[in-house]
């Protein structure tokens, strides 16, 4: 049985078949190599996968914000509410992005501009998108530095970046994505740069903020543990492709693919109150430049056969609600 679509008015997001590659002299890089996935309102979505599988490709395809001279999205639909993003003009684009769907990256200045003072920048974000007044704009902004729980709001809002630490960075961050109320909030390892008391910190208000505002959060992170915190489904991405999807509670009980498996064994174990790495999955992630015959994973699975050497595993119901690409999921999840 082929992955069973959830169709109806809950679905936010749903992305088809996206594929997305980088050019470069005489190569082809196969980015993200046909994922198919549905964020539902409301709800937190975890995207995992060891560095280089295709997490920010997948996000920067969805908002359209690849750099355009080398990447390129060749194939596939996605999907808001109903119209497909990829056939917008820029300039509808761009009131789609921060307004409806609104992106936060690991690196704050990324979004934030050095020579304007945070209070401005999210002020502008609110006149751009809501047609509210300059006032009525700052007084939103102060407003939302005070919802992200930065001390102080009236004075911060004229602070410069600089300014900030790294953690309040991020804080003015998500309250400037977080202005003009956007449906969906895409999150790309927002925490993955700061310490480890901040980072718990910075995921609550955001599991905070969305309960709040019913905010739909498409969650990037290596860290499982993360997505245990906060995610109601996941998916799981390899070398580009979708290899396992299920409910959050599903995939920690019962994971299938053996990539899954691998990643939870390498969760940092908080429980010793330090950031002890257990053994990483050993082999590499593969190249994306040549055309992958049979499963991307077997050069590194301890379960390959010859079948996973010579076809492709396409994703697969496997019950309800939880789908896996393996040749072996079933003796996966019996071992
Ligand atoms: N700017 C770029 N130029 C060329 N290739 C890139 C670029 N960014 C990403 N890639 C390719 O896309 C793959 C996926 O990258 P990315 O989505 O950033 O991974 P992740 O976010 O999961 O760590 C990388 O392995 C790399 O091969
Ligand atoms: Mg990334």
């Amino acid at each position: 049985m082929q992955v069973q679509e959830i169709t109806g008015d809950d679905v936010l997001l749903d992305v088809r078949n996206l594929e997305t590659h980088f050019f470069s002299e005489g190569s082809v890089t196969r980015a993200v190599g046909g994922v198919s996935f549905q964020v539902r309102k409301g709800e937190t979505l975890g995207v995992v996968g060891e560095s280089g599988c295709g997490k920010s490709v997948t996000s920067l395809s969805i908002l359209r914000l690849l750099p355009k001279l080398t990447a390129r999205t060749v194939g596939g639909e996605v999907r808001f509410r109903g119209r497909d993003l990829l056939k917008l003009s820029e300039g509808e684009m761009r009131k789609i992005r921060g307004d409806k769907i609104a992106m936060i990256f690991q690196d704050p200045m990324t979004s934030l501009n050095p020579v304007y003072t945070v209070g401005r920048q999210i002020a502008e974000a609110v006149e751009i998108h809501t047609g509210a007044s300059r006032t009525e704009a700052l007084a939103k902004a102060e407003e939302m530095l005070r919802l992200v729980r930065i001390a102080d709001p009236e004075r911060r809002v004229k602070n410069y970046p600089h300014e900030m630490s790294g953690g309040m960075r991020q804080r003015a961050m998500i309250a400037m994505a977080l202005a003009c109320s956007p449906e969906l909030l895409i999150a790309d390892e927002p925490t993955t740069a700061l310490d480890v008391t901040i980072q718990a910190q910075i995921l609550r208000l955001i599991v905070d903020l969305k309960e709040r505002t019913g905010t739909a959060v498409m969650f990037i992170t290596h860290d499982l543990g993360v997505v245990a915190e906060t995610c109601q489904r996941v998916i799981v991405m390899y070398a580009g492709r979708i290899v396992e999807q299920a409910s959050a509670v599903d995939l920690f009980a019962r994971p299938m693919h053996p990539y899954t498996k691998a990643l939870m064994r390498s969760v940092p174990d908080r429980r010793r109150g330090k950031e002890r790495r257990l053994p990483e999955i050993p082999g590499i992630v593969p190249s994306l430049r040549e055309a992958v015959i049979g499963c991307s994973f077997a050069p590194r699975c301890p379960r390959a056969t010859k079948v996973c050497r010579e076809k492709t595993p396409v994703l697969e119901e496997q019950g309800q609600d939880h789908a896996v690409a393996c040749w072996h999921a079933h003796e996966v999840v019996s071992a």
